[in-house]
């Protein structure tokens, strides 16, 4: 099926089921996945049919609802341990983004805290997943908003380049990287987006292109090698990249390629921004060298379809994120504004959203 939807929400609640955009098959078909298991979900993100570190964390707090429906005990004890099992299967589909084990967290403090039986807790898991995905819907408008107003002011219109994909699809709606390319777009301070293809996996030609055709955002994709050539040639005025795990300090955990883009970036003077949630940050970690890195399987690298692209014989590396260190990141964008790397700490105080 391939239609063209006004809005893009990449996990949303329908028929007692969660319905998944299957990120896999686009652009060239839009279609939808039904999971009502916990088991299906946890493959689903394993399997990158839903990606993007905020909407891993929704997608994972249903899948721990799913989990919790499909016990069968009225038994607090016995469920709070079944339900610490589905919350482990959940866990171990993908290491970096700190989104899913801050979603997990928020979801299994709910089922101890909810007073009541068993039925309770299972009703009060689907409200928090509601509002997981809910709040991650504004928190990127906000973010998008404070991205905004962080931009460089002079050229009037901006060319950003984007890294990956940080849109709607890899959040519950709007982006967090290509929600400041919407807000920037909507007040008419865009010309055009530059997309990175992202190999191995072409997040950026595939589904940010996707995004930014839908909604009439000019957009030229290049391969990531294009680049530094890009920048000397002075037709990017700023980078803005999202993030799967932001250590205390600043330095940012994305997708590979981050962190040449951002070297790329200093060396032509070019503002290099992360925009991501408050979720994102993992204030326990006091550097990037902390972060867990993903490691996917070769095939990634070496084949392409049906096409071996190598010579047996040939080994692969396939680390699926890199660490950008945090004097490289001009400033950190959040729901609560935007941020240098080293006043990190400011960002918990909470302020009101945009209105
Ligand atoms: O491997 P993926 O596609 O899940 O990686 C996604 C990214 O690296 C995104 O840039 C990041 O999660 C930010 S999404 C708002």
């Amino acid at each position: 099926m391939t239609t063209s939807p006004n809005q893009v929400y990449p996990v949303i609640w329908h028929n007692n089921s969660v319905s998944l955009i299957d990120q896999t098959r686009l652009p060239n078909e839009y279609s939808f996945v039904e999971i009502s298991r916990s088991e299906d979900m946890a493959e689903a993100i394993k399997t990158m049919i839903v990606r993007g570190a905020p909407a891993i964390g929704v997608a994972a707090a249903y899948g721990i609802y799913l989990g919790a429906r499909e016990i069968e005990t009225s038994d607090r004890t016995q469920f709070l341990d079944k339900l610490a099992k589905v919350a482990q299967l959940l866990r171990s589909t993908r290491p970096t983004a700190v989104n899913l084990f801050w979603a997990i967290s928020k979801m299994l403090k709910t089922a101890e805290e909810t007073l009541g039986t068993v039925e309770d807790i299972k009703h009060q898991l689907l409200q928090t997943a509601h509002a997981i995905n809910a709040e991650d819907l504004q928190t990127c408008q906000a973010i998008g908003d404070h991205g905004l107003a962080a931009l460089p002011t002079t050229p009037e219109k901006l060319t950003i380049l984007t890294h990956c994909n940080a849109g709607a699809l890899a959040t519950a709606g709007y982006g967090t990287a290509l929600g400041v390319v919407r807000s920037a777009w909507r007040e008419g301070r865009l010309t055009r987006v530059f997309a990175d293809e992202t190999r191995p996996r072409l997040q950026g030609a595939k589904l940010t292109a996707w995004e930014c055709v839908q909604e009439g955002i000019p957009v030229t994709v290049i391969t990531d090698n294009m680049a530094a050539h890009c920048m000397q040639r002075g037709l990017i005025h700023a980078v803005v990249v999202g993030a799967d795990r932001i250590a205390a300090n600043g330095d940012t955990a994305n997708k590979i390629g981050t962190y040449s883009l951002a070297i790329a970036s200093k060396a032509h003077d070019i503002p290099f921004f992360v925009a991501a949630p408050l979720s994102t940050i993992d204030f326990e970690l006091t550097d990037g060298s902390q972060i867990p890195i993903e490691e996917r399987h070769p095939t990634e690298i070496y084949q392409i379809g049906d096409t071996i692209l190598t010579p047996s014989g040939a080994e692969f590396y396939n680390p699926a994120f890199d660490v950008t260190p945090a004097n490289l990141i001009t400033a950190i964008i959040t729901e609560n504004g935007a941020f240098a790397p080293g006043d990190l700490a400011k960002s918990k105080i909470q302020v009101k959203f945009p209105q």
